[in-house]
């Protein structure tokens, strides 16, 4: 696609004040219509009226953007929210963040990183050592925008996960924004699990571990949920990184390995083991 004939579509809806659906595409220009379209229809099927979607159409003209590979994924199958965080984090200390951010974090998410206590609007910012938050707004937070699949490699992702079970849409989203949001300056790493209550799953990401996910990072039923990006605060440039992260325009062109389903203790000692042999081989 060239990309002076590229769109940002973006859709956002709310039932009152809460914001209840939101999805993005980047799309050529015949394919605006249709994707507004879709993007509204999936509001509508989530319970809002069309009255209550919002859909922004942005050429992104000459703005530079940016062809990734999207990360490896893998699945960790732990059914016990407790065990997930705990291998969540020993993933997160793999990627370069301490324990003590980690636990921070999870604390955070679990009871509500907004300022009042609620789900922030984006995602938090902290340091990966300290856990030190670095984000301006505390009720905001930062949000990655203007990222999509390519039109070459929409269809082999979405078969490829399919092939492992996973067919819910936030799987290709979330990798798609995890993919993004990885090689964003400064980052080390990021958590997350949903809002919604119905979703129980979450993922830790990074270019050191790729995409990796749990099916249960929170109790069925618990409407809490947030991001953490991780970051390397020393040498942060904050706003190179805000300018990628919600400005810079990213294409996914290259799908990444799709592993089946592993149990934790393997992928860890599969882990030590490449290490102790890429020892070796130095
Ligand atoms: N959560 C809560 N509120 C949100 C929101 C979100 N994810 N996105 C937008 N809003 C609301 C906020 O009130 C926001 O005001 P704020 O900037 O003061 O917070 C307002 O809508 C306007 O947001 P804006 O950023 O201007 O909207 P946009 O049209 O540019 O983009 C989204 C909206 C939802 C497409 C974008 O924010 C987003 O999240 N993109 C990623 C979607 C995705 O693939 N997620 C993966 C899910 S697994
Ligand atoms: P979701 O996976 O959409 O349920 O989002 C989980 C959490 O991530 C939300 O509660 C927000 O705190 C945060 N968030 C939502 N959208 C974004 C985004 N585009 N970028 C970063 N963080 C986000």
């Amino acid at each position: 696609m060239e990309h002076k004939f590229l769109y940002s579509v973006r859709m956002r809806a709310t039932v009152g004040d809460r914001h209840v659906s939101g999805a993005e595409r980047i799309v050529s220009r015949e394919k605006v219509e249709m994707t507004v379209d879709e993007l509204v229809d999936r509001a509508i099927r989530k319970g809002c009226t069309r009255d209550q979607v919002v859909v922004n159409v942005e050429p992104l003209g000459a703005t530079p953007i940016r062809r990734l590979t999207a990360l490896d994924v893998i699945t960790l199958t732990v059914p016990d929210i407790h065990v997930a965080r705990s291998a969540a984090s020993r993933v997160l200390q793999l990627a370069g963040v301490s324990a003590q951010a980690v636990e921070a974090a999870i604390t955070y998410i679990s009871n509500g990183a907004a300022l009042s206590g609620g789900n922030m609007r984006g995602a938090m910012i902290m340091d990966a050592k300290s856990g030190e938050r670095l984000e301006q707004d505390r009720e905001r937070g930062i949000r990655a925008t203007r990222f999509d699949w390519s039109d070459d490699v929409i269809d082999s992702i979405s078969c490829r996960l399919a092939a492992l079970g996973l067919t819910h849409f936030r799987t290709s989203e979330a990798l798609a924004l995890a993919t993004k949001a990885a090689h964003a300056p400064g980052m080390v790493a990021e958590l997350c699990w949903s809002d919604d209550p119905d979703y129980t799953a979450g993922y830790t990401a990074s270019l050191r571990t790729g995409y990796v996910r749990f099916p249960f990072l929170k109790q069925a039923g618990d409407a809490k949920g947030g991001r953490a990006f991780f970051v390397n605060g020393h040498l942060l440039d904050m706003d190179m990184l805000l300018g990628y992260l919600q400005q810079e325009a990213v294409l996914i062109t290259n799908i990444g390995e799709c592993r089946a389903a592993v149990d934790p203790e393997v992928y860890f000692s599969r882990r030590k083991f490449t290490a102790v042999v890429s020892n070796y081989v130095k």
